[in-house]
């Protein structure tokens, strides 16, 4: 009976090794992670390492840390979810700069980068409550405004390409003097086309000196050093690269979007 039972089970059990297999669907990287690991290889080739922060951030880093006081008119242009008086989803990656220089003060240099999520009350075709941003920082002897410029331009020519010109608008940031946003010309090549709206230039982030207050606030003597800071949105990098409508397709996980990168 036992032998019965084993024959039958052996003969019920029999797996056709030939037969083809269930096919695996393949993923791939998001675009946005694409596009976030493009540009922190761009800035490990020029020697920055990588930083991060908590997305659950101190007033006092997100805003004063940075020379933006509870009363300053400048907290209008980052609306913020708060938890509490003193507490906030960060509105951008730069108290990860204070974050840092507090940690490293006194070594030299500080030369980061800093990928991460972040928040607003901000919603429409190219505005999502939850984004991504890259900040750079570096703090040295004699960094001047010319060093940013070098940098941003290898930057922008590395991701948008060789031909690519950048350029310089005066600008305001607390925690930066002075302050600049950078373009970088589009791909028409000035003829003006539907993703430059006609103006041949593409404004891709905001950068400048860091401010000695900022600076001081972070155990750094600004009467020795110098530095200089950006910060980009990784989505308006990938929309303008791609020449994509609406940033609500990054978060919607449709195949038929993801599938094209
Ligand atoms: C800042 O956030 C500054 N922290 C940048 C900076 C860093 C300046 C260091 C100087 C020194 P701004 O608010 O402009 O600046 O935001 C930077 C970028 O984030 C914008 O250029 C834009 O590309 C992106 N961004 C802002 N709000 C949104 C949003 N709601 N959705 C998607 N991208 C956004």
């Amino acid at each position: 009976l036992q032998k019965r039972a084993l024959d039958e089970r052996l003969q019920a059990e029999t797996i056709d090794v030939t037969l083809p297999g269930i096919p695996m669907m393949r993923g791939g990287k998001h675009p946005l992670t694409q596009i976030s690991e493009e540009i922190q290889e761009i800035f490990i080739g020029m020697g920055y390492s990588v930083a991060e922060g908590p997305e659950v951030e101190l007033d006092y880093y997100n805003f004063e840390a940075l020379n933006v006081p509870k009363d300053h008119p400048a907290r209008d242009m980052q609306d913020s979810f708060y938890i509490d008086e003193d507490v906030l989803l960060r509105t951008h990656t730069s108290p990860v700069q204070v974050r840092t220089m507090e940690r490293m003060a006194p070594q030299l240099p500080v030369k980061i980068i800093v990928p991460g999520k972040v928040y607003r009350r901000d919603d429409d075709a190219t505005h999502s409550p939850m984004f991504h941003q890259i900040e750079g920082l570096v703090v040295d002897e004699n960094i001047s405004f010319g060093d940013l410029k070098g940098v941003l331009t290898i930057f922008a020519q590395k991701i948008f390409g060789e031909d690519r010109k950048v350029r310089f608008r005066p600008s305001y940031f607390p925690f930066t003097e002075p302050s600049a946003e950078v373009d970088v010309s589009c791909g028409c090549g000035g003829k003006g086309c539907r993703i430059c709206k006609g103006t041949g230039w593409l404004e891709i982030l905001g950068a400048g000196s860091v401010n000695p207050k900022v600076l001081a606030m972070s155990k750094y003597d600004p009467a020795k050093y110098t530095g200089f800071a950006f910060g980009m949105g990784i989505e308006r990098i990938a929309i303008l690269k791609y020449g994509i409508t609406d940033i609500r397709l990054f978060y919607e996980n449709d195949i038929r979007f993801l599938r094209q990168f």
